[in-house]
């Protein structure tokens, strides 16, 4: 896909294999094959994508495992993302013929149009089930998605009680665990991250939104590459939370971030700019979304060829 290959580098690549081992630990080679064999004893799967970066947070060996049965995917954390862009990732999903909801699982409102959704997606087989008098069976769904993309969050509000415990960090949730309401069961599986990364747009997405764990990164060059990438479609956000003039958002990267660093009085003993927390500001501003709400890709045009602009 362009918006992916447009970045690529040696370098990058190089990066990204380094990575490999602390990206894909034995846990989650063992939730792949659990899941394997869980997909045959459910009805549906839902697949919680983060809906600032759609594409980086679908996981192509989920996705493989669950095409067999029907499956939603829920945009979570779409307070985060720009709105304009999460309708047309809706739009782009639906179109390809999967269920599609864009949701906050911090709310009720998005259990709600998840299970509307589940509703929808399954009406077939619910209505086979009804008659065949078995209308009281609870539908069975398996929910998948990567590290940190909100699935404690969504059961705690789906099921109505603390039932899994939220954390602040990647990659919490051990083990499988069903999780029953009045008409679901929901088999929570844990977080699982790529085996491989093909792409360093895919890799830093992951980064960018803290789905790979941050002390296995460059808290500087993350930063960077962020300020970067934010700065081409959103330079007024950027702009507008650093107070900073049109030539100064034009500087290179790492001046870019000194110059933040020094409106913000982030120096150390002799005037420097202490780059390290300026960085690590930045980033933890981003996630906070204090920026702003923003949305890192795109959906690709239908017929898009592997080259050339992406829209802005
Ligand atoms: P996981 O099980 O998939 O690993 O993710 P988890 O539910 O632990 O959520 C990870 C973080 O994302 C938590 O933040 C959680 O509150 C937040 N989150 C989940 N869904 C949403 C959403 O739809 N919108 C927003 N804005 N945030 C969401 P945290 O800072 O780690 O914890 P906390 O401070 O919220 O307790």
């Amino acid at each position: 896909m362009k918006y992916q290959k447009k970045r690529e580098t040696d370098e990058a690549a190089q990066v990204s294999n380094q990575y490999n081992i602390q990206w894909f630990p034995g846990h989650m080679a063992r939730t792949l094959r659990v899941m394997e064999q869980e997909i045959q004893n459910v009805d549906a799967s839902l697949i919680l994508l983060d809906a600032r970066i759609p594409l980086s947070s679908l996981n192509p060996e989920i996705e493989r495992i669950t095409a067999r049965k029907p499956r939603l995917y829920a945009l979570n954390k779409a307070d985060l993302a720009d709105p304009a862009v999460t309708e047309e990732w809706v739009r782009y999903f639906r179109s390809a013929d999967a269920g599609c909801v864009a949701i906050n699982a911090k709310s009720r409102g998005g259990a709600a149009a998840v299970r509307a959704a589940i509703e929808r997606e399954l009406s077939g087989l619910l209505a086979r089930r009804q008659a065949r008098g078995m209308g009281g069976a609870k539908t069975q769904v398996m929910l998948c998605g990567i590290p940190n993309v909100g699935k404690s969050t969504f059961i705690n509000t789906f099921a109505g009680a603390a039932r899994a415990k939220a954390a602040d960090r990647p990659g919490v949730t051990k083990g499988k665990q069903w999780v029953s309401t009045e008409t679901f069961d929901l088999l929570d599986m844990p977080g699982v991250l790529w085996k491989k990364f093909d792409s360093r747009t895919i890799a830093s997405n992951l980064a960018f939104i803290g789905s790979i764990k941050d002390d296995i990164l460059d808290v500087e060059e993350l930063a960077m590459n962020l300020l970067d990438e934010v700065r081409r479609n959103y330079p007024e956000l950027v702009a507008g939370r650093y107070k900073l003039d049109a030539e100064t958002l034009a500087l290179p990267p790492y001046e870019l971030m000194e110059a933040i660093g020094r409106r913000r009085g982030l120096l150390v003993r002799g005037g420097e700019v202490n780059t390290e927390r300026c960085a690590q500001m930045l980033v933890d501003e981003f996630r906070a979304c204090k920026w702003g709400r923003i949305t890192l890709e795109r959906p690709p045009r239908r017929g898009d060829a592997d080259d050339g602009e992406d829209e802005a």
